[in-house]
């Protein structure tokens, strides 16, 4: 994995719909009856990205994402109208990685050809857990039978996939996540997300979680079921990339490094987001979440953006930080220096590497150690001041 890629250009396209809303999530998902109009939107997207590659002349697009939601509900024509809409108003490089998420939910065989045969070369499976009374406990429509099942389908369909899971849930031990997590290991190819659950405002879940009726681990054994799952994977040969991905060298996400990186990508769909550069500054964009208002500003204004800001140095300088110090490959000084137009500071970086948090190499990368990642937040915090 090369850190010089100045060249990546990501497009991320966001379907915004599920067939049910999980009680953790927070995630731009919305839960329709009626039946979704998806040629409409599909001329949507195609109409959003022609806007927003007229505004990035020149890019050469690496890599695709179409995330969620559940992208997976999409009819193979719709993917395929968007990835053509793509490679109508951009170029895009050869080797292009394109990821399409995936529930286990509405994984079916022949839509998984039709993917392919629209030009999808890279699944992202959410099979969460692989314990059945867990995955009811997460409000999963799926069972882990079904779950492997989908994995399998992908496997056969894809040369590239990665399945998410969610771990650090309630009542949960060292000894039966290792137990899940080898199991896991066993089914993934080159590449595993593994996320710890975080309560998030305004879900379900964080109502359950603050009358006490849901309790997650304490900071001491959620750092125990995270040493237990570096462990694990790296001895399996899948080490994080990442604080929470995990990959066999040479199969990162190309696409989710864009965003670590700081490189530049377009946000399309329903609460895209999107880091673009214009006359040398970054601007941040967002686009309506709401579904069907999207849809709307796009028939009327050919883009669903609403937000549409310029980065001070200082903000895309600690962009770069938060992001950046998410990556085992860490950040180059060097560039935050240019970005901030200041260096960073050297007693603090002194003290932080005598606590064990952080390194400095001889390449003169800084870097987040094992014992630094669980408080990663509190690390770049102390950088960034
Ligand atoms: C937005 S979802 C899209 C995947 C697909 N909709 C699904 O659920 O199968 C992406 C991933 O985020 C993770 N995720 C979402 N909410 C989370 C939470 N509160 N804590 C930890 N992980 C979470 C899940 O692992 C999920 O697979
Ligand atoms: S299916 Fe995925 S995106 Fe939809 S609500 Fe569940 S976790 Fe969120």
């Amino acid at each position: 994995m090369s850190a010089a890629d100045t060249t990546a250009f990501g497009v991320y396209v966001h379907w915004p719909f599920c067939l049910s809303k999980c009680p953790y999530c927070d995630f731009n998902s919305h839960v329709r009856h009626a039946a979704i109009d998806e040629d409409r939107f599909a001329r949507a997207f195609a109409r959003e990205i022609a806007t927003t590659a007229e505004r990035t002349p020149g890019r050469t697009v690496s890599s695709i994402f179409l995330g969620g939601g559940t992208p997976s509900l999409m009819k193979p024509a719709t993917v395929g109208a968007i990835l053509e809409a793509i490679g109508k108003h951009w170029s895009v490089t050869r080797d292009v990685e394109v990821t399409l998420e995936a529930n286990p939910t509405s994984v079916e065989a022949t839509r998984f050809h039709g993917y392919r045969a629209a030009g999808v070369n890279r699944v992202s499976l959410g099979v969460q857990s692989l314990d059945d009374a867990q995955l009811k406990a997460l409000g999963r429509m799926h069972s882990a039978r079904e779950a492997l099942d989908a994995v399998a389908i992908a496997r056969k369909a894809f040369d590239r996939y990665s399945f998410d899971l969610i771990y650090a849930r309630p009542n949960q031990t060292i000894d039966a996540w290792q137990d899940e997590l080898k199991l896991a290991i066993a089914e993934a190819a080159e590449h595993l997300s593994l996320y710890q659950l975080t309560i998030e405002a305004d879900t379900p879940f964080a109502g359950l979680h603050a009358s006490g009726k849901l309790v997650i681990p304490d900071e001491d054994h959620a750092r125990a079921l995270y040493d237990a799952t570096q462990e694990l994977c790296s001895a399996h040969g899948l080490p994080a990339y990442e604080i929470s991905n995990h990959a066999r060298p040479g199969a990162e996400c190309r696409h989710n490094l864009v965003y670590w990186r700081g490189d530049e990508y377009a946000g399309i769909g329903p609460g895209a987001h999107g880091r673009i550069d214009s006359d040398g500054v970054r601007r941040a964009t967002a686009t309506e979440k709401r579904p069907e208002t999207w849809l709307m500003r796009v028939e009327q204004l050919g883009h669903g953006v609403i937000t549409d800001d310029e980065l001070t140095r200082e903000e895309r300088a600690d962009e770069y930080l938060l992001m950046g110090l998410r990556l085992r490959e860490g950040i180059d000084p060097t560039r935050y220096r240019v970005l901030a137009g200041r260096g960073l500071d050297q007693d603090r970086i002194e003290l932080l590497r005598e606590e064990g948090a952080i390194t400095v190499d001889n390449d003169g990368r800084l870097r987040v150690t094992q014992q630094g990642f669980p408080v990663l937040d509190a690390v770049v915090a102390d950088l960034a001041a």
